[in-house]
């Protein structure tokens, strides 16, 4: 009880903060310095998974040659990215409803996600990044909303081609990561920053 209190204050902190960063103008007031940061963590991964993503679904709009860049590469690039960053930094990715099960979110990652939900269903969302607090680190969410391009691999299984379905039920036996509809929220991307030994 006492600890899902503290951290709701935290949540509650890190939207504070998350609106600060998005207030962010122009005219060039700043991102709180660790959320700009943890943000440009993120973009990197984003970016070099999303690349990949678009560049296959485009030589092969089934999503056959892309569903087998994310079940066999995605892990790896995840791991290459990692070495890029500081010793102190981690980039992943998680989800309530979940395909790799590598991929599963601790209780924190859980209550930011179900709180991004409880969001969108009152209609208070907002697609901004979160910080909380988790043992002395910080952790920077971004949360990933569904595109028309993943529907092809996590839309109705009706809707997904049959071989791109097959592919995905060969490497995720237990996939959940299927049903969505544009805008609803896929999962999360997060960086996590620990503070340097000193
Ligand atoms: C071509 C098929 C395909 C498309 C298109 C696709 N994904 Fe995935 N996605 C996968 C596979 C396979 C995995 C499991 C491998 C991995 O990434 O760890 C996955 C995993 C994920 C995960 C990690 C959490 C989990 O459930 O394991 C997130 C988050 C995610 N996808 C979001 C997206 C978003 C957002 C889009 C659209 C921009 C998208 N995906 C498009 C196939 C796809």
């Amino acid at each position: 009880m006492k600890k899902s209190l503290v951290l709701f204050s935290m949540i509650a902190i890190g939207a504070l903060m998350a609106s600060e960063a998005q207030s962010a103008s122009p005219t060039g007031r700043q991102m709180p310095a660790e959320v700009k940061e943890g943000v440009g963590y993120i973009k990197m991964l984003g970016k070099e998974l999303k690349g990949n993503l678009k560049k296959y679904l485009k030589k092969d709009p089934s999503g056959l040659q892309a569903a087998y860049f994310c079940a066999k590469s995605a892990e790896r690039l995840t791991k290459e990215v990692n070495a890029k960053y500081p010793e102190n930094v981690r980039v992943y990715r998680t989800a309530l409803k979940l395909r790799n099960p590598k991929n599963a979110p601790d209780a924190t990652d859980r209550k930011v996600m179900e709180e991004m939900e409880k969001q969108m269903k009152e209609g208070t969302f907002k697609k901004k990044p979160v910080v909380v607090e988790v043992n002395g680190a910080k952790r920077i969410y971004v949360p990933l909303m569904v595109e028309k391009a993943c529907l092809k691999c996590h839309g109705p299984v009706e809707k997904i081609d049959p071989k791109v379905r097959e592919t995905i039920a060969k490497h995720y036996p237990e996939d959940k990561a299927v049903g969505f509809k544009e805008g609803d929220l896929r999962g999360v991307i997060v960086a996590e920053i620990t503070e340097k030994k000193k």
